[in-house]
């Protein structure tokens, strides 16, 4: 394999980086060690929380290797060298945590808890926003990823609107991944992406570009205006947001994390709850065997009494 060697970039740490051709890069065959695995799992387990044991090994070393050709490096110990021992690694952090985080999602993924949100906890969390003076329910959707979530949250609750007139709400929409939050913020996606919508939702709350051929659907403004997106890494023990939640998504996350994580994040949800709030996990993620005094209402769907 031939490899061109080029001049090193400045903020690079040990042996030169090798800049790699297009026909290089499509068989690059860096491999990953375990000493280097281990390097990668201690990072991402640290600020992240995601766990990474040696059988994700070859998951990662795909994942990584589509950086290693993106930069031009031709080995993973000089691109983690670059991206974890230096300073001037910092944006390439963000990437390395985008490229290992799992973002799959849907619209109105684990359908459910839509309905009881909206049939069971809506009815108690709106009269007691009207009892306290509250100007609008709070809704979180913690590990947001691309977007549905938040979004379908919105269509739920604009739906509501007509059933309770009064109604107002907001959605904090947050994850780690940059790029995801930048999906979300624009608010674009495929016509694939929005089979899960029924049709007449889609119709009510979409709009279509002019061009008829365009496979592209942008989110309404009655949507969007609902939802702030914003960075926030749930392992932050000090993340502060500036008001209590009425209820809480939380899905498909913490699966990731190890039980020790696990019931520090649901004590720190707990303390973001109004009390009579709700916490909604993915349908892998029961609470058992985790310390708390959230108690279940629904399947994985908690409350704070
Ligand atoms: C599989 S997606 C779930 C998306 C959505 N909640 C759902 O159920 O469809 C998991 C998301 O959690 C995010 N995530 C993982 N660790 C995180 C952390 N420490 N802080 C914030 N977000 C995190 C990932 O970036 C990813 O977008």
């Amino acid at each position: 394999m031939m490899l061109k060697q080029v001049t090193r970039p400045m903020t690079m740490q040990g042996g030169a980086a090798k800049k790699m051709t297009p026909e290089t890069l499509a068989d690059s065959s860096a491999t990953l060690s375990e000493r280097e695995m281990k390097r990668v799992a201690d990072f991402i387990g640290n600020t992240v929380g995601i766990q990474l044991p040696l059988s994700k090994k070859t998951l990662v070393e795909g994942r990584l290797r589509r950086r290693l050709r993106r930069l031009g490096y031709d080995c993973f110990k000089n691109y983690l060298d670059f991206v974890l021992d230096t300073p001037q690694g910092e944006g390439e952090r963000l990437h390395l945590v985008d490229a290992l985080t799992t973002n799959k999602t849907d619209f109105f993924r684990e359908p459910e808890h839509f309905d009881y949100l909206v049939k069971a906890a809506l009815p108690e969390l709106e009269r007691e926003r009207i009892r306290a003076g509250r100007q609008d329910l709070k809704l979180w959707s913690a590990g947001c990823s691309s977007g549905e979530e938040p979004y379908t949250l919105s269509i739920v609750m604009n739906e509501a609107m007509s059933v309770y007139p009064g109604l107002r709400f907001h959605i904090l929409a947050t994850d780690i991944s940059h790029s995801c939050l930048q999906i979300g913020s624009r608010g674009i996606y495929t016509e694939k992406n929005i089979e899960p919508v029924p049709m007449a939702l889609r119709k009510k709350y979409f709009l279509r570009s002019k061009d008829r051929k365009s496979e592209l659907v942008q989110m309404g403004p009655d949507l969007r205006q609902r939802i702030q997106f914003q960075e926030l890494n749930l392992m932050d023990e000090n993340f502060s947001l500036p008001h209590l939640m009425d209820a809480i998504f939380c899905r498909n996350v913490m699966i990731y994390f190890n039980n020790e994580i696990r019931e520090q994040l649901v004590a720190r949800f707990e303390r973001q709850l109004h009390s009579g709030g709700y916490l909604f996990v993915g349908h892998s993620e029961s609470l058992n065997g985790i310390k708390t005094s959230l108690q279940q209402v629904a399947p994985m769907v908690y409350r704070k009494v």
